[in-house]
Order: structure tokens, then C-alpha cells, then sequence
């Protein structure tokens, strides 16, 4: 069911070490000795604007997936600032990306520089309260966190801003910005329509005023107007390991950022390759490497005797045939070949790998993950999941490649947030490139092959990667009951159940 247990092998790699440090580092103290804390230093000397700048000439751009230049979201937090309450920074450290396991890897070794990235943040955008959105299910991160946050405050790194770890649900939505938000709120993590530049969270608000502020009672509220405005200040969201950069950019300035990667994708990006690779790994490589040498070094190549066929990069975009495989892994490139750098998350395929197999994997993933706000996404996205499975089966007629081919083009109809579109880009690169296995399917001529699990990881030990197999479990309405209510996820909307989320048995 899995896609490939590599043999375990675990290799030398020669990468880069900016964020993802060499080796664990177990205290403030030595975090210092290694000219850990220099970056907030020089951020205290300077003005939110200067901060801004420098960071806008570094270049730098979001890794949580879609590559937003982050000096400009800075901007844009400090342009939208509330009259009357502070904003919000808030770590996204969800990483529910299947095939990506970097920022867990990155806080592991190290959390101190995540933590004064936030503090930095929070310096130029003006925030009083930090918060640090990891899973319930990643403990280890959460006592590392929680522990290093102890030590910064002890020290007096924060100077009157609060930080706190939220403990959030493993659905894959919940690290969706809006819906990370909604989520910290208590609420069931179902994106909202509100930019978190327009809409932040309550909790802190109403810890500061003793009165509920925010975003309201459920993520149907629409865009928040002025009046709204005004009481619902603005969250910064940005991923661990984008904040795991800001200290050095601050310390060494934006043009040592740029000695490393290209013009528009400067800096290291942090790497996960799993699948069918040699090994299972973690590395942090300049940004402009090829694809095919990020798997050589990383993941030890294909396994002996096997060739790479292809590699998906998540599932949030297009799937890279092994003739696009010289592909510069920036922005830029990997856009230019109907693809993206996503989380840098690497899914390596072999010839062995069974390419409507795979999509049915993929859309089974996101049509249960879907909350159901928009019916296309939903109930169009399962029905999209089980005429693939027919597919892969090697049960289907002709009608059922017609309704892959009809879902996959409605799946994103009046999407709320991009997983529908997700969706939509991978179905469309796999049928686009791999058509024929489709057809050979519902010819006969390729036997049944069940969908692959394609989850969420737990862990990588020893080289090989953990799927979360409990997936396999979980129903379309989030519970992993034996058979599934048929109601939607959202029908929830208006409950808030703090703490009350599908937390895996
Ligand atoms: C379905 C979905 C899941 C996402 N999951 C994550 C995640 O686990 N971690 C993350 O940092 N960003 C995730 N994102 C992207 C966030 O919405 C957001 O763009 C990001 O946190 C911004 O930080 P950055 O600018 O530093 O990348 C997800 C987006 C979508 C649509
Ligand atoms: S697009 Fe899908 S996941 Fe996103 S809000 Fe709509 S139903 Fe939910």
C-alpha cells in the first residue's frame, strides 16, 4: 500500500547549514556560544522599517508552500494594523504536507533560532504575543519548544512579549493559514474567507482586554469590514523555517542572504525526500540545486536496480517526469515546468510506481482532508477519489475516465482556500503526463493496483520514512469511526469545541 520501504541506507550528505544545524543544539547557552542571538541584538537597534527593508532586500520568500516574498507580507501586516489592539505573530509549525518532515527536523536540532526569528518578527510588526502552532501529536517538538521558549524568557529575550505553544489537531487543513487561525480561536480548523491581515485571533485579544475580539463565531463570517477591523487585529502567520532565517539575515545582512540560491530564489531551502529513494531524509540545500542531485544527495538516488520514473512534490503541485529532473529547484524554475518547490517535500516514483495508483492516493488525501464549506471540493473531490480508485482497479468503464477528467477540472469551482486547487493541479499533471497507464487501466491491460497511502509523516528513523497509517482509517466526515456519518466536516460550523478535535486514537 505504501509507495517503497527504501533499504535503510543512511548516507553522508554535503548540504548547506543555515537553519537545519549540524547537530542538536541542547541549550540557550550554547545557541550563544554559537553567535546564536546576534540578529535580535541588531533588531533592537533598529527601526520596524529598517527591519522591513533589509528583509525585503534578502529576498527571502515564505517555505510553508507558497513562496510569498515575506518582507512584503511584513509590509503588509504593519499597512493593516489595528487602532486599538496589538498584532499577533504566529509560527506556522503544522507541516501536514505529506513527504515533508523539515521543520520538525529543524525545532529538533534546534528551536532557539525559530524563537528569535518570531521575536524579530514581532519587533517590526509590532506584536506583543507570540504563537507557536504545532500539533498535539508532535510532542517532542512541543516540550523542545516549550523548553527553549522558558529559557529565551528567562533570559530576557522577550521583553514584554508573551509567548505560548498551541497544541493543534493533525487534520491537514489546520495548517492552512486562515484555518490555523480558527483553529488557535477553538474552534474546528475550516479556512476562512478573511486574510489573517484583515482577521487575527481572539485569544490573545481577550486575554488583553478581558473582552473577545477577532474573528467571531465561525469562519462563515466573510471578509471583516472597517467597523470589524478595527477589533480584529492582524496575524502574522509564517512557517518555522522561514523564521529560522530572519536571525542571520538580520545579523550578516540581505546581501550575505544572497550569496547562496539565485536572484529570485535566494537562500537554502530544506528538503524531505522520501518514496522511492535509497534512503529517507532531511537536508538543507542551496536553492537553485537540481532536482535529481537533491535526490542523489539527500536520498542516495534510486534504489539498485530501479530508475526514477517521476517525483511529486507534495500534494500541492504538479507531479516532474524523470526527463525534467535537471530542473533547478527555485520558484522560478520548477513554476516554469507546470510544477513548484511547495514545503520541499520530494516523493521519489520508480517504474514500479502505478501512476493512477498514485492519483487515487493523492485525491483520496485531499477529498477526506477537504472540510466540505464548498461541495465541489467535497463531495466532487471524493467522487473524483472513488472514480480513480475504480480506475486503478482495473474496474472502470468509459464513463469513469469521463468523470475523473470532468472532476478534476470542477474540484476548485468557487474554492474557498487552495486545497481544491491542489487537487485540480495534480490530478491535471498526472493525466497530463501519464494519460496512457489511465487508459491501460480501463482497457484491461494493466492489472488492479489498490491506491497507494499517501499521508501525512510521522517520523524518520534510520533513513526510512513513517506514514501515518492511521489515515487509512479516517473517514470523509474526520472521524475514524467504522463507517463514515456522511455528514461533512463543516457541518460543525458554530460549535466551538475547544480541544475537542479528531486528535487521532
Ligand atoms: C491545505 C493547506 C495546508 C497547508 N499546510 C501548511 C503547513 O502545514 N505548514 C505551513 O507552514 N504552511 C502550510 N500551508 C501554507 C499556509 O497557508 C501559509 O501560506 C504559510 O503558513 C505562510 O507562511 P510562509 O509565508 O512563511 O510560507 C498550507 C496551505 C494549504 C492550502
Ligand atoms: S476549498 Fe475545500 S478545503 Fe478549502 S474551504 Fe472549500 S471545502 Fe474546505
Amino acid at each position: 500500500m505504501t509507495i517503497v520501504v527504501p533499504s535503510g541506507n543512511t548516507g553522508r550528505v554535503r548540504t548547506a547549514r543555515r537553519v537545519l544545524w549540524d547537530r542538536t543544539i541542547d541549550s540557550l547557552d550554547e545557541y550563544v556560544s554559537r553567535r546564536g542571538g546576534a540578529g535580535l541584538g541588531v533588531a533592537r537597534t533598529r527601526s520596524a522599517e529598517e527591519l522591513i527593508v533589509e528583509l525585503e532586500a534578502s529576498g527571502l520568500r515564505g517555505r510553508g508552500g507558497a513562496g510569498f516574498p515575506t518582507g512584503r507580507k511584513w509590509r503588509t501586516m504593519v499597512e493593516n494594523r489595528s487602532t486599538t489592539e496589538a498584532t499577533t505573530v504566529i509560527v506556522n509549525g503544522a507541516e501536514g504536507e505529506p513527504g515533508t518532515f523539515k521543520d520538525r527536523s529543524i525545532i529538533r536540532r534546534c528551536p532557539y533560532h525559530v524563537i528569535e526569528g518570531a521575536l524579530i518578527a514581532a519587533l517590526a510588526v509590532g506584536a506583543d504575543h507570540i504563537v507557536f502552532g504545532l500539533k498535539h501529536s508532535f510532542q517532542r517538538e512541543v516540550v523542545r519548544m516549550r523548553a527553549a521558549i522558558d529559557e529565551i524568557t528567562a533570559a530576557g529575550w522577550a521583553e514584554g512579549i508573551s509567548m505560548e505553544v498551541f497544541e493543534g489537531p493533525d487534520e491537514y487543513l489546520y495548517g492552512e493559514e486562515t484555518a490555523l487561525l480558527e483553529a488557535i480561536d477553538g474552534r474546528y480548523p475550516f479556512p476562512r474567507l478573511a486574510p489573517p491581515f484583515r482577521r487575527g485571533v481572539e485569544r490573545h485579544g481577550r486575554r488583553a482586554t478581558g473582552k473577545a475580539v477577532g474573528s467571531g463565531v465561525s469562519s462563515r463570517v466573510e471578509l471583516a469590514g472597517p467597523q470589524e477591523e478595527l477589533i480584529a487585529p492582524p496575524a502574522l502567520v509564517d512557517n518555522v523555517e522561514t523564521l529560522a532565517n530572519v536571525p542571520r539575515i538580520m545579523a550578516r545582512g540581505s546581501g550575505w542572504f544572497r550569496t547562496l540560491g539565485t536572484e529570485k530564489s535566494p537562500g537554502t531551502i530544506t528538503v524531505t525526500v522520501t518514496g522511492a529513494s535509497r534512503r529517507h531524509g532531511v537536508a538543507e540545500v542551496m536553492m537553485g540545486t537540481t532536482l535529481r542531485k537533491v535526490i542523489q544527495m539527500v536520498g542516495g538516488g534510486a534504489r539498485r536496480g530501479h530508475r526514477i520514473k517521476g517525483v511529486l512534490p507534495g500534494v500541492a503541485n504538479g507531479i516532474v517526469p524523470a526527463e525534467l529532473l535537471d530542473t533547478p529547484v527555485t520558484y522560478e524554475d520548477m513554476q516554469a515546468i507546470g510544477s513548484g518547490v511547495g514545503s520541499g517535500g520530494f516523493i521519489v516514483l520508480d517504474e514500479t510506481v502505478d501512476m493512477p495508483a498514485l492519483a487515487a492516493g493523492v485525491s483520496r488525501f485531499l477529498g477526506v482532508e477537504s472540510c466540505g464549506q464548498c461541495t465541489p471540493c467535497k463531495l466532487g473531490g471524493l467522487e473524483l477519489a472513488d472514480a480513480l480508485r475504480t480506475v486503478s482497479l482495473s474496474e472502470a468503464a468509459e464513463h469513469h475516465m469521463q468523470e475523473v477528467v470532468t472532476r478534476s477540472s470542477t474540484v476548485s469551482d468557487r474554492a474557498r482556500c487552495y486545497l481544491a486547487h491542489q487537487h485540480q493541479v495534480v490530478m491535471q499533471s498526472i493525466l497530463g503526463r501519464y494519460g496512457h497507464e489511465f487508459d491501460a487501466h480501463v482497457a484491461g491491460t494493466t492489472g488492479p493496483v489498490e491506491p497507494y497511502l499517501i499521508a501525512e509523516l510521522i517520523d524518520i528513523e534510520d533513513g526510512v520514512a513513517q506514514l501515518d497509517e492511521r489515515f487509512l482509517e479516517k473517514q470523509p466526515d474526520w472521524s475514524f469511526d467504522e463507517l463514515s456519518t456522511g455528514k461533512n466536516p463543516a457541518d460543525r460550523l458554530g460549535q466551538n469545541r475547544f480541544g475537542e478535535w479528531s486528535f487521532r486514537p
